[in-house]
């Protein structure tokens, strides 16, 4: 059998796409997964170009590939830095076989076959593909929505490499449900750079759900599927309705990422992220109204163009009154086609260093504390992995770590657990 080895950076959606070009290739000829590039055949790496991982580092991680691979191997950049590099890749590195862009996907198995087949048009159409099945765990399946984004965020550069957004009909989206369900899962994640824009834009007219929280309804009615996550919804479409679908769903597990960018309305207006501090901090303090178990996660960019010290305030000030469960920061990262990276105003990178280790540190003890009032409580643990020292992980309905002594027999299962102790990112408990 042939053997695989793929690398994914970046999102959830392309760890997603990986999943899919793998059931693609299966489709024609099953290939096998390995972790050694030196026994592969086929060598992908699924880039992510969301932050400036400079290109050199993508050019000399393929020239490692060219070193080890064994002869005749075939070596392919997909995702979203052959979106926006395209055919510049092949003309840096000719050994690269093939480029493939994030809204390609489902020409794996047509670009392996080319010799120097490039495939990056964003304006592709994979709204109504029915990909292959794979999924790389058994009790949890990831389910794309919607592909591309309309947002046009001015630091954000998917935009560029995803295309426009286009929502994937809701019967495809349940029948992929159902049969992530029929074969073991119980957990259901749907995938979609803006999730909670759903229904924006379908390639043709369609009969089912026309927005998310519809969809949300939809998919909560598939029997036997006992969890629903989503990532990423996008604060600005946070209506009464969907908070309310959120809140009383039994089904939809109750963690939610609100990304925030900065707590600066002025600088939200220069990201053109369409809300301001006080109506961020107005749907955070809903969510928790309603659903005072939530965990709320959140992204932060420090050192925007722009950001003086009140502006970084804010920020710092938002972080204190929500108390995110998890903080995802980032340095700003001026990236080629955004409106940012023009901005004349660019901030020190000293500056920004300090900003992000400043918000990293103010969150790790707010995280701390509500890591530590977890002891003692029972939450509800669908159980996934062993791991050493006979011990199994899975994660909470809120989507909390949490490790317990036991067995095989636990994986796939929900179980109640008793939190006993907690550090920064693990719970540890026993099933009751
Ligand atoms: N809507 C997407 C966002 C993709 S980018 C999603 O659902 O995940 C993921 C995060 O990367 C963003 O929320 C933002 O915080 C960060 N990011 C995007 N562009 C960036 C840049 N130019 N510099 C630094 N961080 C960036
Ligand atoms: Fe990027 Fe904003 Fe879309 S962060 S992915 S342009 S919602």
């Amino acid at each position: 059998m042939k053997k695989l080895y793929i690398e994914t950076l970046g999102c959830a959606m392309n760890v997603r796409d990986s999943e899919h070009m793998i059931a693609e290739l299966n489709k024609k000829e099953p290939y096998t997964l390995t972790q050694n590039l030196e026994e592969a055949d086929l060598i992908i790496i699924n880039t992510c170009s969301v932050r400036e991982k400079p290109v050199s580092k993508l050019f000399s991680e393929i020239g490692v590939f060219k070193k080890k691979r064994k002869e005749g191997a075939k070596i392919g950049v997909t995702g979203c830095t052959a979106s926006h590099l395209g055919k510049d890749i092949i003309k840096r590195a000719p050994y690269v076989d093939f480029v493939l862009g994030a809204r390609n996907v489902s020409k794996i198995t047509e670009v392996i076959e080319k010799k120097h087949a490039v495939e990056i048009a964003t304006d592709y159409d994979e709204s109504n593909y029915v990909f292959g099945e794979f999924r790389s765990n058994p009790y949890k399946a990831m389910v794309n929505i919607s592909i591309g984004c309309d947002k046009q965020c001015s630091f954000c550069i998917v935009p560029v490499t995803r295309g426009e957004e286009i929502s994937i009909p809701s019967n495809l989206i349940v029948q992929e449900v159902q049969k992530a369900v029929a074969s073991g899962a119980k957990e259901v994640t749907l995938l979609g750079q803006n999730v909670n824009n759903y229904g924006r834009r379908f390639s043709g007219s369609v009969d089912g759900a026309q927005n998310f929280t519809e969809l949300l309804q939809e998919v909560s009615k598939v029997e036997g599927l006992e969890r629903i996550r989503f990532t990423s919804p996008h604060p600005l479409h946070m209506d009464d309705a969907f908070l309310e679908e959120f809140a009383n769903n039994p089904k939809i597990c109750k963690q939610i990422h609100v990304p925030l960018q900065s707590g600066s309305t002025e600088l939200l207006k220069r990201m053109k992220r369409g809300y301001t501090k006080e109506w961020f901090l107005d749907r955070c303090n809903k969510i928790r109204e309603m659903v005072p178990e939530v965990a709320i996660s959140t992204d932060i960019i420090v050192g925007f163009p722009g950001e003086s010290d009140a502006d970084f305030e804010d920020t710092m000030d938002v972080l204190e009154q929500v108390r995110f469960d998890a903080l995802f920061s980032f340095k700003y990262s001026p990236r080629p086609h955004t409106a940012a990276a023009e901005y004349p105003d660019q901030v020190d990178s000293a500056i920004a260093s300090e900003r992000l280790t400043r918000l990293q540190s103010r969150h790790r003890e707010i995280q701390k504390e509500i890591m530590d009032a977890q002891v003692g409580k029972r939450v509800a643990v669908l159980f996934e992995e062993l791991k050493e020292g006979g011990k199994v992980a899975g994660r909470s309905d809120d989507g909390r770590l949490v490790m317990v002594q036991g067995s095989e027999e636990l994986l796939g299962e929900i179980k109640e657990v008793a939190i006993k102790s907690a550090n920064i990112t693990v719970l540890h408990g026993e099933v009751l």
